[in-house]
């Protein structure tokens, strides 16, 4: 299994946003976790296309490889600035099916863009709809917060749901990622991988200590 870290930037200094992602870069960040608010489908308010695409130019390693850009989108419609986050250079985008009328219309609009796609599932929801459309996407996240706010603490009932995505993986036999988002700390990602997630989200565990290259560093070793 390849582990991913998408270091959350929604904990990081805003006011030295293209430092912090360069920081978090070099001390080993897999990928970017962007998470767009739109202080409607949840009660806060975040950042843009125009950000995106401002430290696009700086998502790569000294090495001069990329490093995608992981869009999480938590707004509502999604299409029109889903379509604004592919042009604004985002890798990824993932959004939340209650949060559009079309869902699988939503999936091949971000696929026609050049994206990956990604289904997001809030703690209390189904995961019903993905079994209509598990052929078409990249990606599922499993939110272990309510989205909205960095700094929750996990949400044991995410794991059964991390169980019962990665069985629906199996069956369907497509390489589909599964990224877990919320409350992810150095003591409690290893449970998230045993119950099969393989994608992990972490914004304060990461940025809240001064060292961000020993806090990833400690969560790879948990999951070796
Ligand atoms: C919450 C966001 C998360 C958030 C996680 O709505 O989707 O990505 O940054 O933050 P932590 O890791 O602090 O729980
Ligand atoms: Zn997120």
């Amino acid at each position: 299994m390849i582990y991913r870290i998408a270091p959350s930037l929604l904990s990081a200094d805003f006011a030295r946003l293209g430092e912090e992602l360069k920081d978090v870069i070099a001390a080993g960040a897999d990928w970017i976790h962007f998470d767009v608010m739109d202080n409607h489908y949840v009660p806060n308010l975040t950042f843009g296309p125009m950000i995106c695409s401002a430290l696009k130019p700086h998502a790569h390693t000294a090495q001069g490889a990329r490093v995608p850009i992981d869009v999480h989108l938590m707004v509502q419609p999604v299409d029109d600035l889903a379509a604004a986050f592919a042009d604004a250079g985002a890798n990824q985008i993932s959004f939340h099916p209650d949060a559009t009328h079309h869902v699988h219309r939503s999936i091949q609009a971000i696929k026609s863009k050049g994206c990956t796609v990604g289904l997001v599932f809030n703690p209390a929801q189904s995961l019903d709809v993905l079994d209509w459309v598990i052929d078409d996407i990249d990606l599922v996240l499993i939110m272990s917060v309510n989205p909205g706010f960095g700094g929750q603490s996990f949400i044991d009932s995410a794991l059964r749901k991390i169980e019962a995505v990665r069985r629906r993986i199996t069956a369907c036999g497509k390489d589909i990622r599964l990224e877990v988002d919320g409350g992810i700390k150095v003591d409690n990602i290893r449970r998230a991988a045993d119950a099969g997630a393989d994608t992990f989200v972490a914004g304060s565990a990461i940025f809240g200590q001064p060292d961000y290259r020993a806090v990833i560093d400690q969560m790879r070793a948990a999951l070796r």
